[in-house]
């Protein structure tokens, strides 16, 4: 079963990933030599850092890539997504959330990430926001938050939300704090799944990285099978666990 990515900053010319059409293409060759065949396209929606980013302008941009992955006979596919920051959560109209989101409408969700600073009361009102607008979420690399402090995030992966852990952290690229934290949370079976967070040009710890250093810290084949390829792509096709439930009377009522 081929790789999923659910976090990747392969869009050109927007955030810090790719830089240029050619080095996505050229990132995208990797990605498909190494079995990695479904990507999300998380580019960093996060005004304070990349104001330039215009969410309408994503589906654009991703099938423009795409255009140039096929053109090239690679196999990768992309998908939508976006690195939401929580303050960029609170400001946003669920328009534009609808524009990142993942997964199907049914069940869809967020890729919220956990911001470096620590978690503080903005944070979990971004949770209550993207909670009450009925997304899903997935907290991107918690294990970089700065202090390690984690306690606050047990309200929100109690109430559902899912731990995203990168490839990157478990390789030590963050340091040894970020790599030892990473190690805890995976081998206490928090995690719901790895993703990259590459950075085409200047990260690019794939998802088969991942599954070799999983294995590296005991964790069972099967186990690792899991976080990299079955997890993400329960994800990816039927959205959130906690959302893709078969229907019932009170989730047909309820409202958006
Ligand atoms: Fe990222």
């Amino acid at each position: 079963m081929p790789y999923v990515d659910l976090h990747c900053h392969i869009l050109p010319g927007l955030d810090d990933g790719a830089r240029s059409l050619a080095d996505a293409v050229h990132f995208a060759r990797l990605l498909d030599r190494e079995d990695v065949l479904d990507v999300a396209t998380t580019s960093h929606i996060k005004r304070a850092h990349f104001p330039d980013i215009d969410i309408f302008e994503l589906d654009g941009r991703r099938e423009e890539l795409q255009e140039a992955i096929r053109a090239e006979g690679l196999k990768v596919t992309l998908h939508p997504g976006g690195e939401l920051a929580h303050e960029d959560a609170l400001a946003l109209h669920d328009r534009e959330l609808q524009l990142i989101a993942q997964g199907p409408k049914h069940a869809q969700w967020l890729l919220l990430e956990c911001p470096f600073r620590g978690l503080d009361d903005e944070f979990d009102a971004a949770v209550e926001r993207l909670t009450a607008l009925g997304y899903g979420l997935l907290l991107a690399h918690p294990e970089r938050i700065y202090d390690g402090d984690l306690s606050r995030l047990a309200p929100h992966t109690e109430a559902g939300a899912l731990l995203q852990v990168n490839v990157s952290s478990l390789l030590g690229a963050h340091g040894p704090d970020a790599q030892r934290i990473a190690a805890r949370l995976v081998q206490t079976g928090r995690v719901y799944c790895l993703a990259s967070d590459t950075h085409p040009g200047t990260r690019e710890e794939i998802l088969p990285f991942g599954a070799d250093a999983l294995r590296r810290l005991g964790v069972s084949d099967v186990q690792a099978f899991r976080l990299t390829q079955s997890n993400p792509r329960f994800l990816l096709r039927e959205g959130n666990p906690r959302l893709a439930l078969p229907e019932t009377e009170d989730r047909t009522n309820s409202t958006r």
